[in-house]
């Protein structure tokens, strides 16, 4: 009988890994930082603020126009930043690799440039009772405009969508299905490949939301087969202001352009204008060439470490903070979902998470409370807000600890 050795990342080393971002270095009202807002944004190894000071201190030029060394050389580097994407979501080409301003702009330009393309009065639009604020607007606005009707797909109380409810409300009346990979309010993964499979067989296009997912996890865009995904550079530990929009290419072919002006077009005349090849044809105007720049940085930073290790560390330190947090006297976590990853939302009998967090703020621990640009999750909860502590690669047990200590200080303080 042969025995297949199943690879076993090699555990992180914290302590390299923690000094290579500056911010995790300082001391908040006089205590050691504990960063657990992840899910908000995560904080910048010393790598991506190099590739932004570099850029500006030597390569600063407008891109695609210039024939100067500068322009060139920004021009290489920004297109490199495409390719570094591409083999991070394993898409075909790079074609299919759009820029954007964050995972918002994405969604919106999908919402406009192919649902006032394809949307029509009758049409559904189906989403989760779990999406991002990002995830439903654009949909709402979509849907007045055509009169396509936006449906939602409920979740149970573990938080995990109710896939016999899903499979009803997905009909050949669907035209869209966009849905969140990971909740950034409750932590769930969603069952995306059999999400995109069961829209398949209605003929529903379908958009991803990879927000959360595309830190903590390996996207690969041919396996999953979706027709857009999205993600936004700030959480990959990239800079804030650039995003991703992935996009099949005979969809992105097909599709009219979102944003018109410089650098979408291959000529204009005062009759008529025509499209640039792809993926310049959904670029307008001059792209956030550092931010990109530095996103492609942060991604070989990411792809360096290696999403099966981080995904080790991250799954041992949700076991850690999920038993260490659900011993805290009162305290109640919201989604407990069957695969969840990084979050753990929760509540404490009647204290306000925002007086939560700002305890836990005096003692250098950072945490999320609100609703988490998720409303209805809150809604469907019965509950205005939740404090909110996220994982990412760095963080530790320390730092769990320290959470659960800060929580004893604010249950004494205000219970
Ligand atoms: C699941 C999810 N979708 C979308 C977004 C929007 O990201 P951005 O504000 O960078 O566009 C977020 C940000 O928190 C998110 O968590």
């Amino acid at each position: 009988m042969s025995t297949h050795a199943v690879p076993v990342a090699p555990p992180l080393d914290l302590v390299a890994l923690r000094a290579q971002f500056p911010a995790l270095q300082q001391l908040v009202h006089g205590k050691p930082l504990a960063y657990l807002d992840n899910a908000a944004t995560t904080q910048k190894p010393q790598v991506v603020i190099d590739a932004l000071r570099h850029y500006y201190e030597c390569d600063n030029a407008n891109v695609h126009r210039g024939v100067h060394a500068l322009s060139e050389r920004a021009t290489a580097a920004f297109e490199a930043a495409r390719r570094t994407v591409q083999r991070f979501l394993n898409a075909r080409s790079e074609r299919e690799i759009v820029f954007t301003r964050n995972a918002t702009e994405g969604i919106n330009l999908v919402a406009r440039a192919w649902g006032d393309w394809q949307l029509k009065a009758g049409d559904e639009v189906l989403i989760t009772a779990m999406e991002h604020h990002s995830n439903i607007v654009p949909w709402q606005l979509a849907c007045d405009r055509t009169g396509a009707v936006l449906k939602v797909a409920p979740i149970d109380d573990r938080g995990d969508v109710i896939m016999e409810e899903f499979a009803k409300l997905l009909t050949p009346k669907t035209k869209m299905l966009a849905v969140v990979h990971l909740s950034n309010a409750l932590g769930t993964i969603n069952p995306v490949e059999e999400m995109v499979a069961a829209a398949r067989r209605v003929g529903a296009t379908v958009l991803i939301d990879g927000s959360q997912a595309a830190y903590h996890m390996a996207i690969d865009v041919q396996a999953l087969d979706p027709d857009f995904y999205v993600f936004t550079g700030h959480k990959v530990y990239g800079p804030t202001g650039i995003g991703v929009l992935y996009g099949r290419e005979s969809i992105l072919e097909a599709m009219p352009p979102f944003l018109g002006g410089g650098d979408m077009i291959s000529s204009v005349t005062f009759e008529k204008s025509e499209w640039n090849a792809l993926p310049y044809k959904f670029e307008a105007g001059t792209p956030n060439i550092a931010d990109a720049i530095a996103l492609g940085t942060a991604i070989e930073f990411v792809r360096g470490i290696g999403f099966d290790a981080i995904g080790a560390h991250e799954s041992a330190l949700l076991a850690y903070a999920t038993e260490a947090l659900a011993a805290v006297p009162g305290l109640r976590i919201i989604g407990t979902a069957r695969r969840k990853a990084s979050v753990v939302s929760f509540v404490m009998g009647d204290l306000h998470p925002h007086d939560i967090g700002t305890i836990v703020d005096r003692e250098g621990v950072a945490i999320r409370t609100g609703h988490h640009c998720a409303q209805p999750v809150m809604d469907r909860f019965c509950i205005p807000a939740t404090a909110r502590a996220s994982l990412a690669m760095y963080n530790t047990t320390g730092e769990i600890d320290a959470l659960v200590t800060a929580l004893g200080r604010a249950r004494q303080l205000l219970g």
